[in-house]
């Protein structure tokens, strides 16, 4: 049985900390201009059946650094857009490829295609989970100065895939997780808890914002619109407007406390310009460090 990475309940807090450590290494290497050919004669298909930027290019330019092949494979060029089923898909590509990396809606769809794949597959994205996204961005903390055991961590917004994932990596790590969310909108911890072991954690969940950004190292937020939803943008843009990242729920953190934002933003809607491209902000550390956190996910699950 190959082993997925459909969940971030699906890596340990030692596994995630070798991934820190390598991805650590393989920037310095990319810098230094010396990468070594770790997955060289794999080939590693790319199935989106959302819109990306980050995730897309970054796991491609990963995957050739690291000396295999991609192949983006647009749903709507394959027959499963013709209607061929998502087992039969990848019993296929499986026999083809040694790897897939998919982003999808539902999760369950996901798993269908995990379920009949002789090969690892990495979700890269879901309507539940952004892993990949938070492996990247709690490396980018790391690399930041922060202890994330210590941490108090607030979430601003809607409790979506990526607060999902969040809430899972709160629970292997111990840190301190404050979400707000207007009610309604809020993260559901007892279905999550079916799935991932929240024991340990320290989470709360809140409406106000301020109260969530109260003491907080790091503040994070995310479209208030994600994709799937845009039927519901205008109820959403009206309900989110006091979810706004801006100075004045800045300046309820602590001095100096980072501001993040797993991208694309809407910019003037769930974070400011000031705020985004402000001394606290590092969104755009964070997207380049998928590139290095991807090769270092790629190695732990496509390597075998
Ligand atoms: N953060 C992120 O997943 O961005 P993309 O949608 O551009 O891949
Ligand atoms: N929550 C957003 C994240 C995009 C990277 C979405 O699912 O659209």
């Amino acid at each position: 049985m190959p082993r997925h990475f459909l969940s971030i309940s699906d890596i340990s807090k030692k596994e995630l900390e070798s991934v820190f450590k390598r991805a650590s290494k393989l920037k310095a290497e990319k810098k230094a201009g010396r990468m070594r050919a770790t997955l060289k004669g794999k080939s590693i298909g790319l199935v989106f059946e959302k819109l990306s930027t980050r995730t897309r290019v970054s796991f491609e330019v990963a995957i050739n650094d690291l000396g295999a092949n991609s192949l983006y494979l647009n749903p709507n060029d394959l027959q499963l857009g013709r209607g061929e089923t998502i087992s039969d898909t990848s019993k296929i590509l499986s026999s083809y490829l040694d790897g897939v990396i998919l982003r999808t809606y539902e999760q369950e769809r996901l798993e269908e295609f995990a379920m009949s794949a002789t090969v690892p597959v990495i979700n890269a994205l879901t309507d539940l989970e952004h892993p990949t996204q938070i492996v990247s961005d709690l490396f980018t903390l790391k690399e930041a100065g922060i202890n994330l055991g210590k941490m108090k961590f607030a979430y601003i917004g809607d409790g979506n895939n990526v607060v999902n994932s969040f809430i899972g990596a709160a629970a292997m790590l111990g840190f301190r997780f404050s979400i707000a969310a207007p009610r309604g909108y809020e993260p559901d911890l007892k279905a999550l808890s079916r799935t991932m072991p929240l024991g340990n954690s320290d989470i709360e969940i809140v409406n106000d914002p301020a109260k969530a950004a109260s003491g907080a190292d790091v503040l994070y937020t995310d479209v208030w619109v994600s994709m799937g939803q845009e039927k519901d943008a205008k109820k959403r843009k009206e309900i989110f407007r006091p979810y706004q990242l801006n100075n004045k729920l800045l300046s309820c953190a602590k001095k100096g406390a980072l501001v993040m934002h797993c991208l694309p933003a809407h910019r003037g809607e769930e974070i400011t310009n000031e705020v985004a491209d402000g001394p606290n902000s590092i969104i755009f550390e964070q997207a380049e460090n998928k590139l290095h956190a991807g090769k270092a996910i790629l190695e732990m699950f496509m390597k075998g």
